[in-house]
């Protein structure tokens, strides 16, 4: 395998293409095509345009000999997975696994499609999104819509089965429609998506923290709701690790329980966190409903890392989510103790080369501090 690091010309042509697409994404792009539409229509037309990208080869064979920068100091394994770098999407912007092709193409080390539900889902009344630039953040509230975890997921299963590089998990979540009953009935939908997506993905993300459902968030509510969830999951029986997303917050004494509880079942890692519920100091019109990604969560999901890594060791791995804006943000998560990074508003504020911007950057922080792999780098400010 040759790496875009260890060849000058290949590394000179990916440099200058990556600051070309920050220049045009910030300039061209972004005014005239994306923040000129309400955030919801500029939703669907990213959409749109991964779909058509998927099925032009010499883009798809462009974007990768341009934009994939490759580096063996990113390599990394965790929860047993190989990464061929730590940086993926978070999971929402995928929702019905449609940008596999694209991101495995433009070098994302894994991607998380979802969340998706056992019944499709229509997801509350639009509008879904509201931008929030002078906090580099979007408003979210789109309340789990997607086709059903039994499509999704068999896209998954593709996606990750012809992917070059890139690895794929699933995040799955409990329906959110007129049909949701008891805390039993949430338990058993969850695992019809679990026995669907058993062996058939990298990962799966359990997502016990979407903060936009009529439902709300019952198995974060009380350490024996969420007991009583994984003893069930616990009785299917898959390959691939499992991870959980968590809420960003929860005062540390109610997580601290709930992390107790996981770390006597069939969970290898969390994702630490979901999307910022704390609005203090942010002007925000009361009206608009949802949670917060983005800026507001850079600092909290660092420090909520920090603590879960100090106290659990090496009991889970650690997804850090949250405002990772530059390679210092990520670098700071790795540094704080997260063995992966996941991100989406980097990705519409700043555009798609900035997976680029990440991995370059991150790579150049690591050797400037003499690390020779990326998980030798976790946790070391603790
Ligand atoms: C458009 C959008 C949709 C999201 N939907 C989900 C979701 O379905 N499931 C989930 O676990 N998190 C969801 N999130 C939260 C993100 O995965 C992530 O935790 C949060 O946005 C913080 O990361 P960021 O600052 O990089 O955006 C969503 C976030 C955004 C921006």
């Amino acid at each position: 395998m040759s790496y875009v690091s260890e060849s000058f010309w290949h590394d000179a042509v990916n440099k200058a293409t990556t600051d070309l697409f920050t220049f045009g994404y910030k300039n061209i792009i972004k005014p005239n095509f994306v923040f000129n539409v309400p955030p919801d229509e500029a939703h669907d037309r990213m959409i749109t345009f991964c779909k058509v990208a998927k099925r032009v080869p010499p883009l798809m064979w462009a974007c990768r000999e341009m934009l994939n920068y490759t580096d063996p100091v990113l390599e990394t394994e965790v929860m047993g997975v190989e990464f061929a770098n730590p940086l993926g999407l978070s999971a929402g912007l995928d929702k019905n696994c449609e940008m596999p092709v694209l991101l495995d193409n433009a070098g994302f080390g894994f991607e998380t499609v979802g969340s998706t539900t056992s019944r499709p889902c229509a997801g509350n009344p639009k509008p879904w999104f509201h931008r929030l630039p002078e906090y580099d953040s979007m408003m979210v509230h789109v309340g789990l819509a997607n086709i059903g975890s039994d499509k999704v997921i068999d896209r998954a299963e593709q996606a990750w089965t012809n992917a070059r590089d890139m690895q794929v998990s699933v995040s799955i979540a409990r329906t959110n429609d007129d049909k949701v009953g008891d805390l039993d009935e949430g338990i058993e939908d969850y695992c019809m998506s679990m026995r669907r997506a058993a062996g058939r993905t990298a990962m799966v993300e359990v997502n016990v923290s979407c903060p936009n459902t009529t439902a709300g968030e019952p198995f974060t509510q009380t350490p024996e709701n969420l007991d009583r969830l994984f003893a069930a999951l616990d009785g299917i029986d898959r390959p691939q690790p499992t991870l959980v997303k968590l809420p960003l917050n929860k005062p540390w004494g109610e997580l601290h329980e709930l992390l107790d509880v996981l770390a006597e079942h069939n969970v290898q890692g969390v994702s630490l966190a979901n999307l910022q519920k704390d609005r203090t100091g942010l002007d925000i019109p009361r009206e608009w409903e949802g949670g917060l990604s983005g800026g507001p969560c850079t600092r909290a999901s660092e420090a909520l890392i920090a603590q879960v890594r100090r106290t659990y060791g090496d009991r889970f791995a650690i997804a850090g989510i949250g405002g990772v804006f530059t390679p210092e943000q990520a670098y700071a998560k790795i540094r704080a103790g997260a063995d992966l990074v996941m991100f989406i508003s980097s990705l519409m504020y700043r555009g798609p080369q900035q997976i680029t911007v990440l991995k370059r950057g991150l790579a150049q922080l690591l050797k400037r501090d003499g690390f020779e792999h990326v998980a030798d780098a976790v946790g070391v400010d603790l």
